[in-house]
């Protein structure tokens, strides 16, 4: 029997998910299944909103940003209402496995839609956040960082000109990955980050510290979920302790943007490809991840119910290298 593999990309896009459409596609031909792309993630399946997929479709992709696929967080999708609709369509194209390209939002409704549908549902780590158990790294991940990291390396250049202080925000609205790592790569001061509390009185004591030493600039990196506020937040409290007069950049959403790195489309397309070995093993329910450098499954459930911890050696590096 031919296999009929849905793939959609759902939730905020990450560099990379191209790279994992391509991949699903590509081994999915390979093995001999038919494919189907849904469009706008969940939406899509709710709507019959669909187009064949063939290795061709997916040429030129492969260094692109965005989704070929288009995105969205399905409001709809969360109703058992909505559910039932997608299992519908599902099962009226003949749908035997769907690939979920996400994070954690996306798999919750992956993991509801198994508990209802007889088709098998694989999820594929994709996004910035990296705040999902059961993969070291999520595809897009390492794309924002170094776009990230080039922004904190220019405004290194013009705070050192100006002798100032910056905080910068970068993009985790319940996660400090991406902060955590430019931080460190950047050389920043003091990393916020929503997973740890944040004591701004030692932050400016530091500040000010290191000043009187004679450094005359310093970088904030703060995650745009921490608990003190985003970066123009915390840079009025900084300004009130310590008398300096810091200048704020947000980097927003470019960090969701451009050609993804090597490293993600090399994720990406193991991770494409598992998923399809994982349908083909008769496995649902799972995510595709990579720990340690080996191919391994995961529950949706556990992808968001287990926490994946933040570096806690670099935590505790970061303030020992802002000497
Ligand atoms: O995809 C993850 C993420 O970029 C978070 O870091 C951020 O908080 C959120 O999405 C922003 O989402 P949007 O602007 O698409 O609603």
């Amino acid at each position: 029997m031919t296999l009929t593999v849905g793939v959609l990309t759902s939730g905020g896009d990450a560099p990379g998910m191209n790279a994992a459409i391509r991949s699903v596609v590509r081994m999915g031909a390979h093995r001999g299944c038919r494919l189907l792309g849904f469009h706008r993630g969940f939406e899509g399946v709710i709507r019959g909103d669909f187009e064949t997929l063939e290795p061709r479709s997916v040429s030129n992709i492969l260094q692109r940003g965005g989704t070929i696929l288009k995105t969205a967080r399905s409001e709809a999708f969360k109703t058992e209402e909505g559910r039932a609709c997608a299992r519908q369509v599902l099962d009226e194209c003949g749908v035997n496995a769907l690939v979920i390209i996400g994070g954690d939002g996306s798999f919750r409704g992956g993991h509801a839609l198994d508990a209802m549908w007889d088709g098998q549902v694989i999820g594929v780590p994709g996004t910035i956040d990296n705040d999902i158990h059961g993969s070291d790294a999520t595809i897009g991940f390492d794309t924002a960082l170094n776009t990230a990291l080039e922004a904190i390396d220019r405004i290194r250049d013009t705070a050192s000109a100006h002798e100032r202080l910056f905080v910068v925000e970068v993009m985790g609205r319940h996660s400090g990955f991406i902060a955590l790592d430019v931080g460190t790569a950047g050389g920043a001061e003091e990393i916020f980050v929503p997973e740890t509390a944040s004591d701004l009185d030692v932050c400016a004591e530091r500040l000010k510290a290191a000043r009187a030493k004679g450094k005359v600039m310093s970088i904030v990196v703060c995650a745009e979920g921490d608990e003190q506020g985003g970066a123009f937040e915390i840079a009025q409290k900084l300004q009130r302790k310590t008398g300096f007069e810091p200048r704020v950049t947000v980097l927003g959403h470019i960090q969701r943007g451009g050609a993804p790195t090597a490293r993600d489309r090399i994720l990406a397309t193991k991770l494409g490809a598992f998923a399809i070995e994982a349908i083909q093993d008769g496995k649902t329910d799972v995510m595709a991840g990579e720990l340690r450098g080996e191919l391994v499954t995961t529950p949706l459930e556990e992808t968001w119910t287990r926490k994946k911890d933040l570096d806690a050696f670099l935590v505790a590096l970061v303030p020992i290298l802002a000497k």
